[in-house]
């Protein structure tokens, strides 16, 4: 019998253990198990393309640094049997299966794809780089759902919550220049357990799958993982917001104590020419202004670089220059974009990959999806209660695709609340998030999932949370449902045809349109196809649920067939009545629910693409004959 690959790493990690101990990073590559992609109930082109240096593009472009490092790639990793298990964390003990870092535990590209991981071990080892000097961050881009990191065995802090980057100095948990440091990661994900409610969207343990709109969860680590050299005093965050008229507001946040001075540059698009200059202090917003600005707007995407000092620290951003606001036109609630009612026509986009769950597999793959989108004419994404990468927002913004931000959902089905959580999460997707041009709305709640049956009190007093905590920005409150007239939106979700902003109401409490605020479609289509084997999410229960799809076109001709006329009806909607919005579901299918413009897959366009170009245009036309200009609502 020929000896297996891994026996034969084994015999000579033997004979090299014979000479001399290697680092203990050796060790454990030589000891752990191979990696070997898991074949997964469906994959993509991209799939076989990741290799094991997945996601290598720099993370976080809104504060971006020269010396960074990935930590991406084979980790090992251990099931854990209880949060018990974190009072003895197996310091210097190889985990002894591999898995795929940024990929979620129950993807196929992580190597693992099991299910119910609630307590994991993640392990790795790290050098810093001989040229680096300073202190040294440990960044994660985000882990589902707390995280207790340790560095050469000793606890460097916890994060809570699936969907924010967090990151930490670790410099004084490290070891002597040139040696090999151990970093150990504890991961806690309930997901829908019994006894628990977190934040975490469409994700759903598959004991608790009660239909087809919930999906497999993602737990662990989900982006990516990497180190940055800093001076002592480094920028830890940097708000940019630019209007059209040019007014920019600014605020450097520092890791110290001291309000230290800053320097604020930024550049002609794709140049190095200076466009402005500026100076502040950090901890407190300053505002300057820039002359004429070109206007980021989806037909005229333009951003600008800019980098800050902060004594020995620069970082390299961007931003583009435009202003959310809301008007009437012609005796109608608008949304308004640089003072022009624009139609906003998006879709209804979740994020899941079937071979990468949360995780695209690839930057390539994820902007795929964007530019299909865009291709066809659609200017704006509702982003479903899920949180993307800093990349996923920086495509947006460079590609000029409004977003709708959803803040992800606690569990719709589970009695238990948890409103504290809730509120001191919706704040980090505020604070981390709010410097991207392509978003122009929040949305808080939607279809009433996690959101208390408390008469619209809490839902007044998140919305009021939100205008505070961004200004610049409208905001959804109530996406479909039980709406108690809070904030800038009438969303109304009706499948398969949609009802925006009709006079239309059922009984006497429920009204599909208020005509004191914007009306918008925030949901309909749905409409579907079934999909061959080949493209197919092979998991039983979810080809059982394919049935519970709104509506069903037995071929891919009458789908479009069907879809024309939805997008007319919508059409006439917007030139009749007070439509200022609508969401097509959905981007793509996701598991057993068939109703994407794209497969699960992406490999099948079920779009005419033609026909959907006219007929979107001939929206945004109608759109146009209701009037553009308004003067601004104080
Ligand atoms: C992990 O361990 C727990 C407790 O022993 C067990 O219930 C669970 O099924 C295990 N999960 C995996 C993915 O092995
Ligand atoms: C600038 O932004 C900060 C928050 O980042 C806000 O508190 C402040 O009111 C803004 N100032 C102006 C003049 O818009
Ligand atoms: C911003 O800077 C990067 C790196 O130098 C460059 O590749 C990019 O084209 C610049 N973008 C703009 C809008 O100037
Ligand atoms: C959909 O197609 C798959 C095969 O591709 C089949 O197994 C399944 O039964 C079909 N479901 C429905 C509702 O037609």
């Amino acid at each position: 019998m020929r000896p297996s690959i891994s026996t034969l790493v084994y015999i000579l990690a033997g004979s090299v253990l014979a000479k001399s101990i290697p680092p203990s990073s050796e060790r454990r590559s030589l000891t752990r198990g191979e990696y070997a992609l898991k074949e997964g109930p469906l994959d993509t082109d991209w799939t076989n393309k990741v290799g094991t240096n997945p996601w290598p593009e720099y993370p976080r472009p809104q504060l971006a640094r020269s010396k960074w490092k990935t930590l991406n790639g084979l980790w090992g990793w251990r099931n854990a049997s209880s949060g018990r298990e974190l009072d003895n964390p197996p310091f210097g003990v190889p985990l002894d299966q591999p898995v795929l870092v940024p990929f979620c535990l129950e993807s196929a590209l992580s190597g693992v794809m099991g299910e119910y991981h609630i307590w994991s071990w993640y392990e790795t080892t790290f050098n810093v780089p001989s040229d680096w000097s300073g202190h040294i961050t440990l960044n994660f881009g985000a882990v589902d759902h707390t995280t207790t990191v340790f560095v050469n065995r000793r606890k460097v802090g916890e994060h809570v919550g699936g969907y924010w980057s967090f990151s930490f100095d670790i410099t004084q948990y490290l070891n002597e220049p040139g040696q090999t440091n151990e970093l150990l990661v504890f991961v806690y994900d309930p997901t829908t357990m019994d006894g628990t409610q977190i934040v975490s969207g469409k994700q759903n343990l598959q004991s608790k799958r009660f239909d087809h709109i919930f999906y497999t969860p993602c737990s662990g680590i989900w982006q990516t993982v990497w180190l940055e050299a800093v001076p002592t005093e480094y920028i830890t965050q940097l708000d940019v917001s630019a209007a059209a008229d040019g007014k920019v507001n600014a605020t450097v946040h520092n890791s110290g104590t001291t309000s230290l001075p800053v320097d604020i540059t930024i550049y002609e698009p794709y140049s190095t020419d200076v466009k402005a200059q500026a100076i502040g202090k950090s901890g407190n917003p300053f505002q300057f202004m820039v002359e004429s600005p070109k206007v980021w707007s989806p037909n005229t995407p333009t951003l600008y670089n800019i980098s800050v000092k902060m004594g020995d620290d620069i970082v390299q951003s961007y931003t583009g220059f435009r202003t959310v606001s809301r008007g009437v036109i012609n005796g109608v609630q608008r949304p308004l974009l640089n003072g022009e009612f624009v139609f906003q026509f998006g879709t209804l986009d979740q994020g899941f990959w079937p071979d990468g769950i949360y995780t695209p597999p690839s930057h390539e793959a994820m902007v795929y999806d964007l530019l299909k989108l865009k291709e066809v004419g659609f200017n704006m994404l509702r982003k479903h209660i899920k949180v993307e990468t800093a990349l996923f927002y920086k495509a947006c913004d460079e590609l000029g695709l409004m977003l709708i931000q959803d803040m992800p959902s606690l569990s719709p089905w589970r009695g238990l609340t948890a409103v504290n959580d809730f509120t001191r999460e919706l704040d980090i997707l505020i604070e981390q998030h709010k410097s991207y041009p392509s978003i122009v709305s929040w949305m808080l709640y939607n279809e009433g999932w996690g959101q208390p049956g408390d008469n619209g009190k809490t839902e007044h007093l998140l919305t009021d949370r939100i205008r505070q905590l961004d200004p610049t920005r409208l905001v959804n409150s109530v996406s479909g449902w039980h709406d108690h007239v809070a904030g800038d939106f009438s969303d109304n979700h009706h499948y398969a045809s949609a009802q925006c902003g009709m006079p239309l109401h059922q009984g006497t409490t429920v009204k599909f349109y208020d005509k004191t605020r914007i009306g918008i479609q925030g949901e309909f289509g749905g409409i579907g196809t079934n999909v061959s084997e080949a493209n197919l999410w092979k998991v039983p229960a979810a080809v059982a649920a394919i049935d519970q799809t709104y509506e069903m076109a037995d071929d891919i001709p009458t789908w479009n067939f069907r879809a024309h006329w939805l997008l007319k009806e919508l059409e006439a909607q917007i030139a009749t009545y007070a439509c200022s919005a609508a969401v097509w579901t959905q981007t793509t299918d996701v598991e057993g629910e068939v109703n994407g413009l794209l497969t699960y897959d992406r490999r099948v366009i079920r779009m005419d693409i033609e026909q959907w170009k006219d007929d979107i245009q001939a929206m945004y036309k109608a759109a146009e004959g209701r009037g553009k200009q308004a003067a601004p609502m104080d």
